[in-house]
């Protein structure tokens, strides 16, 4: 209930004393807790797709640190795999994927009333969780917005500059809006299902939306946003949305009001009270410290919390990190964070 749930009440729009918190990535490597049970699970993604142990650590920060809000444990690159592209993880390196780079890759793609076959245990992971978080928490579902899930589909792997997908867009322009038009299309589904197995807020992230400049960014990251968010509150109304145009920079600027997202997530590359006075006129900001300081902790940590926490106070605002905690993280330091925020 919104009544009770404080990271549902600032999404709509209410100004509290104390930031409701959480962090991306909060289950993971920095956790022996996740270590362990990650080692149980075999890889990255039996982990994923065993709905037991992902609710297991998808709880553990909540029971560590009490944060307002639990996200499901998942990966955005689910949804490939579900659309038919092979997924496996390298140790130390990241995620490798067949490429969708021609016409005939994008039909062979799998029809979306096929994509919940591979799906189905994270819709499992979502119920186990809305029964079990603590009353106060509210449970956050995800998933990559098209650019940035298409950067990996096209590449596959992780990309410094997202290369081939801006090569494939400028070679195929017909094909890469085909790629992205499926992606959108099955990021509603695969969202509408996690809202009605209990997801209460969802959040999209584009991870790579910075690498999109000028009418691509409007294309690519703006435009298929407004249509999921949408879709989605077509379907589900008032589902509240949390979208992450990372390193949109001026971008940011009506990013929600021309989405209809919620609360828009904010990285670290802009500084909180430029976002104050130009993002958060339009309603709740989510953000923003930089993760190294979960490594470095200290003095500047607390003080650097205290004052992204002030810079926001005069709105709706959702304390978090400005993008994922990083595995060499000091799990003290997170405790030292919340402390500051609620302190
Ligand atoms: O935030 C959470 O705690 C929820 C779970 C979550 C994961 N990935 C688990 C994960 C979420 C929300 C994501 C999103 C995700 N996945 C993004 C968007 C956010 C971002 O970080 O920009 C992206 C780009 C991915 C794709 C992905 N998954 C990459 C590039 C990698 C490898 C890099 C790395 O950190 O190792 C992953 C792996 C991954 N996803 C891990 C976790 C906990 C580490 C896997 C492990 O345990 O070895």
């Amino acid at each position: 209930m919104a009544g009770t749930k404080t990271l549902l009440r600032a999404l709509t729009g209410e100004t509290l004393d104390v930031p409701p918190i959480w962090m991306m990535r909060q289950a993971g490597r920095y956790l022996p807790e996740y270590r362990a049970t990650r080692a149980k699970a075999g890889d990255f993604l039996s982990l994923c797709y065993n709905p037991e142990l992902a609710a297991e650590v998808t709880l553990q920060p909540i029971r560590r640190y009490g944060f307002d809000a639990a996200i499901l444990f998942a990966d955005i690159l689910l949804v490939p795999q579900a659309l038919g592209a092979d997924l496996w993880f390298v140790t130390g390196e990241g995620p490798r994927l067949s490429t969708i780079t021609t016409p005939e890759d994008v039909t062979a793609l799998k029809p979306l009333s096929d994509i919940h076959e591979t799906l189905n245990p994270i819709y499992e992971t979502v119920r186990i969780l809305a029964q079990e978080l603590p009353a106060e928490t509210t449970l956050i579902g995800f998933a990559g917005a098209p650019w940035t899930v298409a950067t990996y589909m096209i590449a596959g792997r992780g990309t410094p500059d997202q290369g081939p997908a801006h090569a494939l867009m400028q070679a195929d322009r017909v094909t890469f809006e085909a790629l992205l038009h499926r992606i959108t299309e099955a990021t509603i589904d695969y969202l509408s299902c996690q809202i009605d197995a209990g997801a209460e807020v969802v959040k999209l992230f584009d991870s790579w939306a910075g690498s999109l400049k000028g009418e691509d960014f409007t294309k690519y990251a703006l435009d298929p946003a407004r249509q999921i968010i949408a879709a989605l509150k077509a379907k589900h109304p008032g589902i509240p949305v949390i979208a992450f145009p990372r390193e949109a920079g001026d971008h940011y600027i009506g990013f929600a009001k021309a989405t209809g997202a919620d609360c828009v997530a904010l990285d670290n590359s802009v500084s909180a009270d430029w976002a104050a006075r130009n993002v958060q006129v339009d309603g709740c900001v989510q953000g923003n410290l930089a993760p190294g300081h979960m490594v470095t902790g200290g003095q500047a940590l607390v003080d650097e919390t205290k004052r992204i926490v002030a810079a926001f106070s005069k709105g709706p605002h959702i304390f978090n990190l400005g993008h994922g905690i990083t595995p060499d993280a000091d799990p003290d330091n997170v405790q030292r964070m919340i402390d500051a925020v609620r302190g």
